[in-house]
């Protein structure tokens, strides 16, 4: 791979969102977490990433945002090269994924609309978004829009301690959406909902997928959602990916070996 002065990548496809090659990560104590891992999601996609407790997903995940860092292997997330960027180039890398975890970590005191124009701190930077009452118009206003793509704009002044746990999933999303995100990564994003809601906040994903072409990573221990929700699965265990194909092709038998 050729970078430019940048640590930018002149020679990857377009379509080609991220792509990890020959990843390995130990702890200390705990040995390899991830082996030799190796994928590659583009531009559109909805991929799901499933595999038993502790197969190393959320490592994985981490590592391609450098949370943490890699023992060795390449990242090349949105054409930079993750390890080879500074602090404020990760930053702006960073600002450009939206992430939604199980746990929403929405600031339970301060509105939902305040919630959600939190995830446009980064791109305004500037502390007059802390508080929506302070926040320039065009800022609201997009926010609204947010809430209005997740269904939730009439709760835009209640406080987010107040939410369900669906609606507090949905507001974390539109939070996601405020920063006017290339790509959404989802640890468990409907792990602790109900069957309804669950299904209802993946559906969100697929249509925000489909209609604003966001590419989509997601994690799930519930293999409908897995097949039903994405174009390609990856499956890991041990540490390595073991499965890696287009959903269709699957069928649930297939997806339960990876848990033996
Ligand atoms: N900071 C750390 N220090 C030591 N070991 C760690 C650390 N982070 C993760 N691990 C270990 O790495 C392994 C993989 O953890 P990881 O969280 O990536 O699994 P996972 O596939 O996301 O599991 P789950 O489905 O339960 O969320 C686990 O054995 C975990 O204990
Ligand atoms: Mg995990």
């Amino acid at each position: 791979m050729s970078l430019n002065e940048t640590g930018s990548v002149d020679d990857t496809p377009e379509e080609i969102r991220l792509s990890v090659s020959s990843l390995n990560k130990s702890f200390k104590g705990r040995g390899a977490v991830l082996s030799d891992v190796s994928m590659q999601i583009r531009c559109g996609e909805a991929v799901a990433l499933i595999g038993g407790n502790g197969s190393g997903k959320s490592t994985l995940l981490r590592c391609c945002m450098r949370l943490i860092e890699p023992d060795n292997g390449e990242i090349i997330f949105l054409r930079q090269n993750v390890s080879s960027l500074n602090k404020p180039q990760l930053r702006s890398l960073r600002s450009r994924i939206g992430l939604v975890f199980q746990k929403h970590n929405l600031v339970p005191r301060l509105s939902v609309l305040t919630n959600v124009i939190h995830g446009a701190v980064w791109r305004e930077g500037s502390m007059r978004t802390y508080r929506h009452y302070t926040a320039p118009d065009r800022v609201r206003r997009e926010a609204m829009i947010c809430l209005e793509k997740v269904g939730l704009p009439h709760l835009a002044e209640s406080r987010a301690d107040c939410l369900s746990g669906g609606e507090s999933q949905r507001v974390a999303i539109a939070r996601a959406l405020m920063q006017r995100p290339d790509f959404i990564i989802a640890d468990e994003p409907v792990a602790s909902l109900d069957p309804k809601v669950g299904r209802e906040v993946m559906e969100l994903f697929i249509r925000l997928n489909r209609e604003e072409k966001l590419t989509l990573l997601y994690v799930s221990h519930d293999l409908d959602h897995a097949l039903d929700y994405s174009d390609r699965l990856i499956g890991m265990s041990g540490g390595r990916v073991v499965l890696d194909g287009v959903s269709r092709k699957f069928s649930k038998g297939d997806l339960n070996e990876i848990y033996r």
